[in-house]
């Protein structure tokens, strides 16, 4: 009985031996391993005999399971190691990579050049104390020429310029009617209806004119406001605000040059030119040999606008401002159409990222 179960176990490990040097994968050898020496294995079934023999036959072919065992298990090593050192192998080769093949671009994306523009605007006047103010874009013609004294018969109201939001054939220019604010000068109204003296803010925001699109102009663009309001402002403020804005934002060798001009809005009025930044003040096409560029138009607050928000104009005082960030980034990115702001053309945007 015991010599024919150890000539069984002698077969068996012959057969696994064979099984397993014939084995092509490891899936199929974690197979055999299951085959013979798994729980329910052909190993283990044979063992289950032992209980029929003597007692001193019993460990005779406990040892000899146990060294039929150990020579199924190194053989099973070995062959995963051969297998295992193959399928690296098939993997290295399936998996080379050419180095020397371009790579992928990564497209990062980037703040469009206007929006870069306002952030530098705003951020400059932040620093100098100004609060940042929204209003809106839909306005009503009260808050966007009535209260800041353009009278009804200004150019700027004609539907030529304006965009009237309710478009009737014939406008009624009795009514107060809705339009697309054509400057940001009505977020001064709101503010100050709101809020009481002192008030020190700029308006960024997007305004509308119905205007033929060329290089220079376009129906949408930015204006960014800017509004102080106080007892006993002066205009030599206005021009010490303005002059520290323009030499954080520009550098300290820029000067700011004040022309006589009109708004309604503000009285005295000026428009006001920068050092051209092209030429140093020197004189070149983009200043068109002057030496300066127009960057903004501001002035001290008419009186008529404070009287419409209920302010004493006796007593309050104050100036204001307006620029335009699409001329200035165009200026200093020396970009020559508008059209191109707009455009979302990304060969013109990856220059600014
Ligand atoms: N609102 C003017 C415009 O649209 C710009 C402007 C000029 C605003 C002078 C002001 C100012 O506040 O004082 O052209």
């Amino acid at each position: 009985m015991i010599d024919n179960l150890i000539n069984q176990l002698d077969r068996i490990c012959k057969n696994a031996e064979e099984e397993i040097s014939s084995a092509a994968s490891l899936v199929q050898l974690s197979e055999l391993h299951t085959k013979f020496l798994g729980r329910k294995g052909l190993v283990a079934q044979l063992m289950s005999e032992m209980r029929n023999l003597s007692q001193e036959e019993k460990p005779k072919l406990g040892q000899k399971a146990n060294i039929v065992k150990n020579d199924i298990s190194k053989i099973l090593v070995k062959k995963e190691d051969e297998l295992q050192a193959n399928e690296d192998a098939e993997k290295i080769q399936s998996d080379k990579i050419d180095v020397s093949l371009p790579g992928t671009q990564q497209k990062a994306g980037g703040i469009h050049p206007l929006t870069q523009t306002i952030n530098e605007i705003i951020d400059i006047f932040v620093q100098l104390g100004f609060t940042v103010e929204e209003g809106k874009e839909i306005e009503d013609e009260w808050h966007t020429f009535d209260a800041l004294n353009i009278p009804k018969s200004h150019p700027a109201r004609d539907v030529q310029d304006t965009f009237f939001v309710k478009s009737s054939p014939e406008i009624d220019v009795s009514e107060n009617q809705t339009v697309l604010r054509t400057h940001t000068s009505p977020v001064q109204i709101r503010v100050m209806q709101n809020s009481v003296p002192p008030l020190k803010f700029i308006a960024p925001g997007r305004v509308y004119r119905n205007e033929t699109i060329d290089a220079s102009h376009y129906s949408m663009f930015h204006q960014v406001e800017g509004l102080y309001v106080n007892e006993n402002v002066t205009f030599a403020e206005l021009k010490g605000t303005l002059l520290a804005w323009a030499h954080a934002y520009y550098g300290p060798d820029v000067d700011l040059r004040f022309r006589p001009s009109y708004f309604p809005f503000t009285e005295p009025s000026a428009e006001v030119d920068v050092t051209c930044t092209m030429c140093g003040g020197k004189g070149c096409s983009v200043c068109k040999q002057t030496g300066w560029v127009e960057i903004l138009g501001a002035g001290m607050v008419h009186p008529n606008v404070f009287k419409s928000v209920g302010y004493d104009p006796e007593k309050i005082t104050g100036f204001a401002f307006g620029m335009g960030p699409e001329r200035i980034a165009m200026l200093k990115h020396r970009i020559n159409d508008i059209r191109l702001l707009y455009e979302n053309d990304t060969r013109f945007l990856k220059q600014f990222v």
